[in-house]
């Protein structure tokens, strides 16, 4: 079928990732159609101007079975983005977005037996427990998440699940235990099974891609959970100062948004990844008080970070994506770190009031025991 005939679904088509995605199909001849809830923590003032006037825009949510219906109506390639993220205590709105939204979508397909032909769907980074390591003596190894006792004495390092050695970051290989240490990570995973189990079921090729930290222009700055680079930006222009988890010295991969658009362009079109959960990020390890600076250099606001022993359990040290799976089919991320952060904050300073939503969240977060801190004596 020539490519312009090619229709879209793009699931959560308003967010970041979709909203750029759905831009580059636009401008690869395809016929998108968006459907987008507009979540109000991340959308505060309703729908965004940057949606793509070519689309047919649906405002509604994947929780609707007759909504999601009627969007799935006639698409060929399905590019499910809308999730609820971040490190919220709403858990069971994890699971009916997430893990029931995906489930009753595939139902729908296979109840309806409509012409989808592939989906992509959008997995994490955030389904590994901890980031490989290297142990001096047992070389590549998967630790498991870091116990909240060990955190609450302010020991920070991943220990080798053998020996108890400290252990150095290397890059997570997709075979990597999955486990889902948070409950956001949790419902990725469900999201990553139903899709690829379902898809070897019914016969219909698909892909879960599990992206890194992903960031860039129109990456909600109202969203204060989510969003390591939105959130440190706003923090700077209110003249607050970035507030860094354990000791900023923990690393993660980090993808321009664009890159991540252009590996769901990537994967809706080859076939070498179909089946599969497939890693997509820089494979580069980036410290999170590296990224302060950054940011704070960028801005030219010249303000400190502040660690201030404080912890989310179940977060991961590092985590580094291995990417050759992906880079065989013709991957390779284009936008370097430091163009990408200079890129996001052209786009904020385009943006009016940029207020501080970190500080009342922080609240939440201490109060539901999301964030807890180190046992005194051990700071
Ligand atoms: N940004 C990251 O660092 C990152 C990393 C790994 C995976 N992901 C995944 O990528 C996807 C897109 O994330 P993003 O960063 O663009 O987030 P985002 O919040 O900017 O976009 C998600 C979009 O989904 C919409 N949405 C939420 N609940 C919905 C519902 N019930 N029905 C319909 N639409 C709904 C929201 O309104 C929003 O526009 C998500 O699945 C997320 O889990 C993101
Ligand atoms: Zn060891």
């Amino acid at each position: 079928m020539p490519k312009n005939e090619k229709r879209a679904l793009v699931t959560g088509g308003a967010g970041l990732i979709g909203s750029h995605v759905t831009d580059l199909l636009v401008r690869e001849g395809w016929k998108v159609r968006v459907l987008d809830s507009l979540e109000p923590q991340t959308h505060r003032r309703g729908k965004p101007a940057w949606i793509n006037p070519k689309v047919e825009f649906t405002h509604g949510d994947i929780r609707d079975r007759e909504t999601t219906a009627a969007a799935l109506d006639k698409i060929d390639t399905v590019f499910h983005q809308a999730a609820y993220g971040g490190y919220m205590p709403e858990i069971s709105k994890y699971v009916h977005v997430n893990s029931l939204g995906t489930a009753q979508m595939l139902e729908i397909i296979r109840e309806k037996n409509l012409r989808v032909q592939k989906i992509v769907v959008a997995s994490s980074q955030a389904v590994y427990s901890e980031g490989a390591g290297i142990c001096p003596k047992h070389q590549l190894v998967f630790p498991d998440v870091r116990p909240v006792e060990q955190l609450r004495k302010g020991d920070w390092e991943v220990h080798c699940p053998i020996c108890g050695a400290i252990t150095k970051s290397a890059p997570t290989p997709e075979n990597a235990p999955v486990g889902g240490e948070t409950v956001y990570g949790l419902t990725k995973v469900d999201q990553e099974k139903l899709v690829l189990l379902w898809g070897k079921q019914v016969g219909i090729p698909t892909i879960a891609l599990r992206y890194s930290c992903t960031y860039g222009p129109r990456q909600s700055v109202f969203n204060p959970y989510t969003g390591v680079i939105a959130i440190f930006c706003t923090r700077l222009l209110n003249n607050l100062r970035p507030v860094l988890y354990e000791d900023g010295e923990q690393t993660r991969d980090f993808s321009f948004v664009e890159d991540i658009a252009r590996a769901n362009l990537l994967a809706s079109e080859t076939d070498q990844l179909d089946g599969m959960a497939v890693n997509v990020g820089s494979e580069k390890g980036v410290s999170i008080r590296k990224v302060a600076e950054i940011v704070s250099s960028a801005l030219k606001i010249d303000i400190e970070p502040e660690a201030r022993g404080e912890f989310r359990p179940g977060e991961m040290r590092h985590l580094t994506s291995d990417t050759k799976k992906i880079r065989s089919a013709g991957y390779k991320p284009q936008v370097e770190l430091e163009e990408g952060i200079q890129r996001y904050i052209d786009w904020i300073r385009s943006q009016s009031d940029i207020r501080d939503y970190f500080s009342e969240a922080e609240q939440i977060l201490k109060s539901k025991g999301i964030v807890h801190r180190v046992e005194v004596g051990n700071a």
